[in-house]
């Protein structure tokens, strides 16, 4: 592999503890264990990045004037790592991730890493830490790269020295109940982005902006938030971590299109070239929500589901908001959706497209 060996792995690597790793191997949930090992290099102005490694995980030293810890200059990742039948690993799409942050790193004038040397940093750190990647149903190595600010300095500019990590979790679902519908509290009252503003980036401060909202959805007894555009707060824009898909009773499947406010999700992306390629119709268009409440209640639309890398493919079993509670019964195209999907990742099914890498 060409880009294997970019980030080297340290001299003094963590010993591989084999007794813990299988305790931990054998109950897995989302995100809250981490490998032996994660990337790191830096960034200065002027000198560029240097000193990449893969070295023992650890916590981080980091000033506490570092200017991420005061006006949130972040970017991060999502991409998962699978084990096939024949014990090979695969990540999907890495390229697809690499280009994204470098689109999220310049919306937060951070500094762009090389598409190559982002790929090269996961599958340094998957093959150091390869014993990680679970085998289970549903279960990979979660992949988080993420850049920031560790410039110490309290002014309001543009970091001079910026640091990248990729860390790794063994993961299972990020919905225990797997294929179970959720339900959705749309909030009227929050927006996750505005025009000009960061939607369309993987930035922090967009999850920390959905997180009261998020509290509210759970006390109206709500797994997700859905959010609405913050213009005519009419229209459909995504959940709290994921992109929203609906599917008409002619099969049609619909989904909110990119205006900048919107992260244009990798698995988003995927699931409309499969429809796309199954012969269905898929667009991508304004879609609001007494329009789409009105057509769950007729029955044009009967299935709704959520998607993106850490959550996959779920199905929505109820929508609620303010002045209404809908049922949403229908699930096949979304199962349909979700084993050709997961089917390619985990290699039980012919990956036509060179997505796996
Ligand atoms: C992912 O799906 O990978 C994300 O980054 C979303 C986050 C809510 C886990």
């Amino acid at each position: 592999d060409a880009l294997a060996g970019r980030f080297p792995l340290t001299r003094s690597p963590r010993p591989a503890s084999d007794d813990e790793r299988a305790q931990v191997l054998s109950d897995l949930h989302f995100g809250s264990v981490f490998t032996d090992h994660m990337v790191h290099t830096r960034w200065t102005r002027g000198e560029g990045w240097s000193g990449h490694q893969v070295m023992p995980y650890g916590d981080l030293a980091l000033s506490p004037a570092a200017a991420v810890l005061h006006y949130g200059q972040e970017v991060f990742e999502g991409i998962k790592a699978y084990r096939h039948a024949d014990g090979s690993v695969w990540t999907f799409r890495p390229r697809y991730n690499a280009a994204r942050l470098k689109v999220s790193a310049r919306r937060l004038a951070l500094p762009e890493l090389a598409e190559e040397d982002v790929v090269a940093s996961l599958v340094d750190l998957v093959r150091a830490d390869e014993a990680w990647v679970p085998s289970g149903e549903g279960e990979s190595l979660y992949l988080r790269p993420f850049m920031f600010a560790s410039e110490a300095f309290l002014g309001v500019h543009a970091a001079d020295v910026v640091d990248y990590y990729v860390i790794a979790s063994p993961s299972g679902a990020y919905f225990t109940h797997g294929l179970t519908p959720i339900s959705i509290w749309v909030t009227q009252d929050y927006h996750r982005a505005g025009r000009g503003g960061t939607g369309f980036a993987k930035t922090g401060g967009n999850y920390a902006s959905s997180l009261l909202p998020q509290q509210e959805a759970a006390a109206k007894g709500c797994d997700q938030v859905c959010f609405l555009d913050d213009v005519t707060q009419t229209n459909l824009e995504e959940l709290g971590g994921m992109n929203v898909m609906v599917v008409d009773a002619d099969g049609t499947v619909r989904t909110p299109r990119l205006t900048g406010t919107i992260l244009e999700g990798g698995t988003r992306s995927a699931i409309i070239r499969l429809l796309t390629d199954a012969g269905r119709r898929v667009v991508e268009e304004t879609i609001s929500l007494d329009g789409l409440v009105q057509d769950i209640r007729s029955g044009k639309v009967t299935e709704v589901f959520a998607c993106g890398t850490a959550a996959v493919v779920v199905p929505l079993g109820r929508l609620m908001g303010r002045d209404f509670d809908v049922a949403i019964t229908g699930s096949e195209v979304t199962r349909e959706i979700h084993d050709r999907l997961t089917g390619i990742q985990y290699g039980r099914l012919e990956d036509p497209y060179g997505w796996m890498y």
